[in-house]
């Protein structure tokens, strides 16, 4: 899992590099494939219930799951998350970043920048005898106290031998609450932060989750392994 995991990185490395304004998110979807082939893996999204692409691409107020288009040109000011997984040798690894295009506003570079301190958080309670819920709350709290909120309809997750495995690992929660957290567990965290409400609504395309006020929402993802010596990054 290190390995796919390394792979993930290098592909999201290499496809923030090409974030411009006048690139479209096809671009972005034809240069990871073609990086997944190269590095020897295979991408773990496309055909995964049918989903078309290697990368989801989600610009501003989508949240998750955009689906890459030629259509879909990027601008200065505008974010877009890039998500991205493989398996290599049976092993998956998933992880995802949410890159600026050019400069933002000073709001939603803050918005980038605590939903990705609020993975740190999670990471850092992915520990043996702790539980989901003591990841959860870490994020939670940290996005609450800076007046964001937390996506409630998607979650992270177990992965392993398959993308999606137990448990769901919500970005919200109460410390001491839900399933122990064991040596050798491999969570995928990915907080969606919302700069505005919680709410969520999903596109006609029944893949695009978009935020049910239109305001912006960022996305960062790793995938942790709960070791002994405490929680080990596997797509850094
Ligand atoms: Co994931």
């Amino acid at each position: 899992m290190r390995q796919s995991g390394r792979i993930v990185r290098q592909v999201l490395d290499h496809v923030r590099g090409l974030v411009a304004p006048g690139v479209n998110t096809m671009d972005l979807e034809r240069a990871a494939e073609k990086k997944i082939e190269e590095l020897g893996a295979k991408p773990a999204f496309k055909g995964y219930y049918d989903y078309p692409c290697v990368l989801c691409t989600s610009i501003n107020q989508e949240i998750v799951h955009g689906i890459p288009s030629e259509k879909r040109v990027l601008k200065a000011g505008d974010i877009v998350s890039i998500d991205c997984g493989v398996v290599l040798d049976g092993y998956y690894g998933d992880a995802a970043i949410t890159v600026p295009v050019v400069e933002v506003a000073p709001e939603v570079q803050k918005l980038l920048a605590v939903t990705e301190a609020s993975l740190y958080r999670g990471i850092e309670a992915a520990r043996m005898g702790n539980t989901v819920g003591d990841v959860g709350a870490a994020v939670q709290e940290l996005v609450e106290a800076n007046g964001f909120s937390v996506v409630r309809e998607f979650v992270g997750h177990g992965i392993g031998t398959k993308l999606h495995e137990e448990p769901q690992v919500p970005n919200f929660g109460t410390r001491g609450h839900g399933a122990r957290l064991r040596e050798g567990m491999v969570l995928a965290i990915e907080p969606m932060v919302n700069f505005g409400k919680p709410g969520t609504k999903l596109l006609s395309d029944k893949w695009t989750a978009v935020t049910e006020d239109g305001s912006y929402s960022a996305h960062f993802e790793h995938c942790v392994a709960v070791t002994k010596n405490g929680p080990l990054i596997l797509t850094e």
